[in-house]
């Protein structure tokens, strides 16, 4: 474990839901000392109800209006890493932002094990609906572009949370990013 690290861009993470972002968000920012952010909790933050709430009550429009406020603020910021909600690559600008100051890791997910690791959960508004596992496919489809315009892509299927961490600290070294 580092106790600081000084990085010369943000760390930022893409993929889909279920990619496991925000866990290896958590864990990178303990190996390397440094804080982290998730646009889905300071949307829920400043909203004082949940991203499920925030889908249904004001729709998704409303909610990806947040979602690139909160990305033009974190993208100010030095130092951090980002964790982004799933659909935050669909707003080009966002992908723009982000790039100006931070290395984007991508982490690629297949669709049956995006299936597995979220079919248990509600919290997924995109996801409540009769056949997830086609509408997964659906959404990746439509997505893909976005999600490869990422600096680095990292397949996630087979990782552990460890792995996939260890899979960022070594690209970020490669590249003298740390
Ligand atoms: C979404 C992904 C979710 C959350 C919201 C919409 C998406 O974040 O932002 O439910 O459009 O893919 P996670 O990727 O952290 O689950």
């Amino acid at each position: 474990m580092l106790k600081f690290c000084a990085m010369k861009k943000n760390i930022v993470l893409i993929g889909f839901m279920g990619a496991g972002k925000s866990l290896v968000a958590q864990r990178l920012s303990r190996m390397l000392g440094v804080a982290f952010a998730s646009t889905d909790q300071l949307i829920e933050q400043k909203e004082q109800r949940t991203v499920a709430e925030v889908f249904r009550d004001s729709g998704e429009e409303y909610f990806r209006k947040l979602e690139k406020e909160i990305v033009v603020k974190l993208a100010q910021k030095k130092n951090i890493i980002i964790d982004c909600g799933g659909g935050v690559v669909i707003q080009n600008e966002n992908l723009i932002n982000l790039k100006k100051t931070g290395i984007l890791f991508y982490f690629y997910t297949s669709p049956e094990v995006i299936y597995r690791r979220t079919k248990f959960h509600s919290t997924r508004p995109l996801l409540n609906v009769s056949d997830p596992l086609a509408k997964i496919k659906e959404l990746l489809a439509k997505r893909k572009s976005y999600y490869e315009q990422a600096d680095y892509v990292i397949d996630t299927d087979l990782q552990t949370v460890e792995q996939t961490a260890d899979a960022v600290l070594k690209q970020l070294k490669s590249a003298k990013l740390i």
